[in-house]
């Protein structure tokens, strides 16, 4: 069975880092019995530059189709006149509302031959393994209404509207409980319910489903800014942190950096399942355009490479094949090969370098 893989690099430094990605497609094509057809296509201000829509509707089409997409990355100053609904953002958006890809998955593992890089302590990061599972089609990013009024007298009010309902909640506390069972049996709930309804029906109902079908799994619930603060003061203490669209969004950063880059860390935007193997799929880097580096050689590919390797486990049941990948990505950095952003700034290898070390590795362990 040929896999239908769909490439959107986007903007910035996306198309640098999916080209690497592309060889590492390609070397399990060659290598392995992974079958995988690759198709290109455009989204955010690629799209928009080329079809005045930052996707279109036929790209859409493209992606329903497929068993699993790999984005790079959207946006970048080049598009901040653009009406902001075909900014390069609503792409990406209209991808994860459109096929439904209501959890996204956001681990933060710190790989230790960069234990060193975080900015934070070495032995507050080594070993971390934490998983953040952010709802990702719901709340504050697509709740109505929204928008800007003119209230007159040079006067105006900016609208957006939080809001879950309770399958929302159950099914994206659902995926962190199953998944929570997997690892170490720990689920943290973050929400603001202690200003916000919508926080408090978060609590109350990931609290019911927890007490119906998950009470083997440890539920602890975290107020969002004390997750903030606890996640830099002591990440250890979290195993699988499940939380709405915008804190998810600010906490995924915030978790993503005490790995020493965002250039490291990947994610799965991941539809309703049919047994284990998701529906519809999109794999990206946590890390955006960085549009100050693109074109520089400078990109860090492993979060984009990691996200294929998400890819291997969640879409095409191929778990073998995502350690091996790993194990190459975590070899080449014991060897002390670095881009930029994880290195000391003295000496640094380029993206196609990195690419190529890592494809090199797969070779050297299969
Ligand atoms: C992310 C990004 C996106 C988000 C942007 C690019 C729309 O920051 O995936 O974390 O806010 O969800
Ligand atoms: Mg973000």
């Amino acid at each position: 069975m040929t896999n239908k893989i769909l490439i959107l690099p986007g903007d910035g430094i996306g198309p640098e880092v999916m080209q690497e990605v592309d060889k590492v497609i390609d070397w399990f094509n060659k290598n392995k019995d992974f079958k995988a057809e690759t198709e290109y296509d455009l989204v955010g201000g690629a799209s928009y530059d080329t079809n005045k829509t930052s996707i279109s509707d036929s790209t859409m089409t493209l992606a329903k189709k497929a068993d699993a997409i790999l984005l790079g990355a959207v946006g970048g100053p080049k598009w901040d006149k653009v009406e902001y609904e075909n900014r390069p953002e609503a792409g990406l958006l209209r991808l994860r509302k459109d096929l439904d890809l209501f959890a996204n998955l956001r681990p933060a593992t710190c790989f230790s031959a960069l234990s060193g890089s975080s900015a934070l302590k070495k032995e507050v990061i080594e070993d971390l393994d934490i998983l953040i599972v952010r709802e990702l089609t719901g709340g504050i990013y697509f709740g109505e209404p929204r928008g800007i009024e003119d209230l007159g007298n040079n006067n105006r009010r900016g609208i957006n509207t939080q809001v879950y309902e309770t399958w929302e909640i159950h099914r994206i506390a659902k995926v962190a409980f199953e998944l929570a069972r997997k690892r170490n049996n720990k689920v943290t709930s973050s929400e603001k319910r202690n200003v916000m309804e919508s926080g408090l029906l978060w609590y109350e109902e990931v609290k019911r489903i927890h007490e119906d079908k998950y009470s083997d799994v440890q539920l602890e619930h975290m107020l969002a800014d004390n997750c903030g603060m606890q996640l830099v003061r002591w990440p250890k203490q979290f195993d699988v942190i499940v939380t709405d669209n915008l804190f998810g969004d600010i906490l995924s950063d915030v978790a993503a950096m005490l790995t020493g880059s965002l250039g490291m860390l990947p994610s799965a935007s991941l539809g309703e399942s049919e047994e284990s193997i998701f529906k519809s799929a999109l794999y990206e880097p946590v890390h955006g355009s960085a549009p100050d580096i693109a074109g520089k050689a400078l990109a860090n590919p492993i979060a984009s490479i990691l996200s294929f390797s998400m890819s291997l486990k969640y879409s095409f049941n191929r778990q073998e094949d995502s350690d091996l990948l790993e194990k190459a990505v975590s070899n080449v950095l014991n060897k002390g090969l670095r881009t930029k952003d994880i290195s000391d700034g003295s000496k640094y290898i380029s993206t196609n370098e990195m690419g190529e070390s890592i494809i090199q590795e797969l070779n050297n362990i299969s």
